[in-house]
């Protein structure tokens, strides 16, 4: 094993369970992986090994599924009141908040972002987001129907849990997206195999020891670090698999609509974007420039909803590049748990070579640089400085795929005509969110009715809620997370008729 350094920063706790021995969580019981093997974890702002985890394959997987598939089945967990599952779902919050800055500290050395924002973003939400959902477990209703052949039948719908759900989630937000795909499943009575992404294991281990201690029956929730290519295509195809969940990239989101045709398990996916931020020149400066900032370069870029198309009317266009450029020279870029950090690294050096590549093949296509660049600076870690590309065109990589970085390519418009900026933003495979910058009441109703996206925000951009359903049209997936949307992908909808 090789040797293993914590950062001397973190708590006791932390570092106890970081430097701790990993175990997978299958049917209520920690167990190694059936292979004896482990995996690195890397802290991202140093490239040190913090931790090894073990790395499930087939054979873990199938276990895991076998012991949500008997949880299920067995039906203590769908039967149990629906005020049970709420009470189980809001001590697991409770837990969370007790160990808030824990969690915070787990996910700012393993994903690298700011140990400060993790603290007040990351885990709060990710306890809201299961005390919103614990409250719809007493609210699944079906209806009464009048039905059109007469009053001869009595005829009503109720929603029953889909059953065996698998999940397969990103490293951008690890903890936060386990919440997401979690929350709603159990709220709805579900079982679930949750597998994290390999670069950012450790939240979602420690996750599962609160889900533990909270009380959940055994084989509800089962958690497994492995690789997508072994355990997570294991899970895409598994047949005793009702339903599959995942976030991640539009590649990856195709494999797992194939392997999921086998026994055409349902399929939700929340995949890329390259979503715009339309600035008019009606828009208040101090709101739009530090909004459009934060757009792209909140959690070092690497959101899904990141507006990474800055469109900006010609009036206003050198006044907002200037200043989100300002803004971007001005984000200290440190480890996440130095106080001073205001931006971490990326998640690991292949994310860091990739954005990096972006940046390089925008300036061979003709972009130019007006803050940040190729080169960090910085000698040690996955550091990408906050990047503004100007001089773009519609057919540049840097324009049409998802950099997953913090690089924004700033375009100016002098249209006035609404319908053809709407034209331009909607250009794109992608159909996740977008933001629109304005006074003008009537301008921002009509951005938001043309846009092709799940999500427009007016006057801010990535503000999630658990009440808000979020999930993408066109190539940015499949169904919605959150708010009262996301249940009907973790129910059936059962048709009831009594001929009377
Ligand atoms: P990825 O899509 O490969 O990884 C996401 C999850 O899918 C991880 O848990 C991974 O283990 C799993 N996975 C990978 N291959 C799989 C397979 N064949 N079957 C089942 N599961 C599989 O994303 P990656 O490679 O980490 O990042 C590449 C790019 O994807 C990023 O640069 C970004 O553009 C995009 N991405 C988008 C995210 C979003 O939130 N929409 C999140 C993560 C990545
Ligand atoms: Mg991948």
């Amino acid at each position: 094993m090789a040797t293993i350094t914590v950062d001397p920063r973190v708590s006791g706790n932390t570092a106890e369970f970081v430097s701790g021995r990993h175990l997978l969580y299958i049917d209520g019981q920690f167990v190694q992986a059936a292979s004896g093997k482990t995996f690195p974890v890397y802290n991202p702002a140093t490239g040190e090994v913090i931790a090894q985890v073990p790395e499930a394959d087939e054979e873990d997987v199938h276990r895991a599924v076998l012991a949500a598939r008997r949880a299920f089945d067995d039906g203590a967990w769908v039967r149990m009141a629906p005020a049970a599952r709420t009470k189980l779902m809001s001590r697991l919050a409770d837990l969370i908040e007790e160990h808030n800055d824990e969690l915070a500290e787990i996910e700012s050395l393993d994903n690298g972002k700011p140990f400060a924002i993790a603290r007040v973003n990351d885990v709060p939400k990710t306890a809201a987001m299961f005390r919103y959902m614990a409250g719809w477990a007493t609210k699944l209703t079906g209806t009464t129907l009048p039905l059109s052949a007469g009053p001869d039948f009595h005829a009503y719908t109720m929603r029953e849990p889909i059953g065996v759900v698998a999940q397969i989630i990103p490293w951008n937000l690890p903890l936060l997206m386990a919440a997401w795909k979690l929350a709603p499943a159990l709220a709805c009575g579900c079982t679930v195999v949750l597998k994290p992404a390999e670069q950012t294991p450790l939240s979602a281990l420690r996750l599962a020891q609160l889900i533990d201690e909270a009380g959940f029956p055994p084989g509800v929730v089962n958690i497994l670090t492995g690789f997508g290519e072994t355990a997570g295509a294991a899970l895409a195809k598994h047949e005793l698999v009702d339903k599959i969940a995942f976030t991640g990239s539009t590649e990856v989101g195709k494999l797992i609509v194939k392997a999921a045709a086998g026994n055409l398990k349902k399929v939700t996916l929340e995949l890329g974007g390259k979503s715009p931020a339309i600035v008019f020149p009606d828009a208040l400066m101090d709101k739009a420039i530090p909004g459009t900032a934060s757009a792209i370069f909140a959690n070092q870029g690497q959101n899904c909803s990141a507006g990474s198309r800055l469109y900006v009317h010609v009036k206003v266009f050198d006044q907002v590049v200037e200043g989100v450029g300002k803004i971007a020279d001005k984000i200290k870029l440190a480890p996440g748990l130095d106080p001073a950090c205001q931006m971490g690294p990326l998640v690991s050096d292949a994310q860091q070579r990739r954005v990096v590549g972006y940046i390089e093949s925008g300036i061979q296509e003709g972009a130019k640089v007006t803050a940040g660049g190729p080169v960090s600076g910085i000698e040690r870690g996955y550091f990408v400085r906050p990047t503004v590309l100007t001089h773009t065109n519609p057919g540049m990589k840097v324009v049409r795929e998802e950099i997953f970085g913090p690089v924004v390519c700033a375009v100016p418009f002098s249209d006035d005509d609404i319908d053809r900026i709407v034209q331009r933003a909607n250009d794109t495979i992608f159909g996740l969110a977008a933001s629109v910058w304005t006074q003008n009441l009537s301008v921002a109703h009509k951005v938001a009715r043309g846009i092709r996206a799940g999500t427009v925000w007016v006057n801010c951009h990535n503000v999630f809620d658990p009440a808000l359903p979020f999930g993408g049209y066109k190539q940015s997936g499949w169904g919605r997370e959150m708010g009262e949307e996301v249940l009907h992908h973790y129910t059936e909808v059962k048709a009831v008729t009594i001929a009377l």
